[in-house]
């Protein structure tokens, strides 16, 4: 609800919005109409899964050891979820994990974006899911207005791409998407009277 607020969208409406929250421990897809949120999934993973993704991929692959920030640094600069247009490689530094000693490799964007795929399609489920579970007529909003994506990890190259390609309906990146979620509570707690506020603490 707060990433919804902080994105800008009219909660408080009878209409349906669909909001896509990538952080970093869990993913949450939620319908929200009315101030209340009608339907929601929550994929546990979402952007430090794909650093272990990339790890365990780049291990697997190449004996090569690297370390969270690394595989964060490599998510940032050419992780995608979709094809983009002068996608390159990155050189990887880490350990070897034979001989112990330091090492560097090439990765391409499209290797890390197969290393990310198994987590990315767990929510392009959960976004399906939701969308099915959601009531028609709220439904029709969705697709009239297209999904929201917020969070930080809504950042990866081509997530909005791949999302518009699985499920038909126009998708829209939150301005700042790191910060809707922090935005949206500060929100909360100067715009809205008391009751308001214990509603959303409830209801999230
Ligand atoms: N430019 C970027 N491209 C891809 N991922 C990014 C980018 N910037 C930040 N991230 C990722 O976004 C995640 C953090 O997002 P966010 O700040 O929304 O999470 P959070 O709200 O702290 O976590 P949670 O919602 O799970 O409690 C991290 O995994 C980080 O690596
Ligand atoms: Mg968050």
């Amino acid at each position: 609800m707060a990433a919804a607020i902080g994105a800008g969208i009219d909660v408080e409406k009878p209409e349906g919005s669909m909001i896509v929250d990538i952080g970093g421990g869990t993913a949450e897809v939620a319908v929200v109409a009315l101030s209340d949120i009608v339907t929601s999934r929550s994929v546990k993973g979402a952007g430090d899964s794909y650093d272990e993704a990339i790890i365990n991929y780049v291990r697997k692959k190449y004996n090569l050891l690297i370390g969270e920030r690394t595989a964060e640094d490599i998510k940032i600069q050419i992780g995608s979820a979709f094809e983009y247009e002068g996608e390159g490689a990155i050189n990887v530094k880490g350990r070897n994990l034979i001989d112990g000693l330091p090492k560097d490799v090439e990765v391409t964007a499209a290797e890390i974006r197969e290393a990310l795929k198994e987590s990315v399609y767990q929510i392009i489920d959960a976004i399906k899911t939701t969308l099915e579970n959601t009531p028609p007529e709220l439904a029709a909003d969705i697709y009239c207005k297209g999904i929201i994506m917020t969070g930080g990890g809504a950042q990866i190259s081509g997530f909005d791409e791949l999302i518009r390609k699985s499920t038909g309906v126009d998708v829209m990146l939150a301005e700042n998407p790191q910060y809707c979620v922090v935005q949206g509570s500060i929100q909360i707690l100067n715009d809205m009277d008391n009751d308001k506020k214990r509603k959303y603490a409830i209801t999230r």
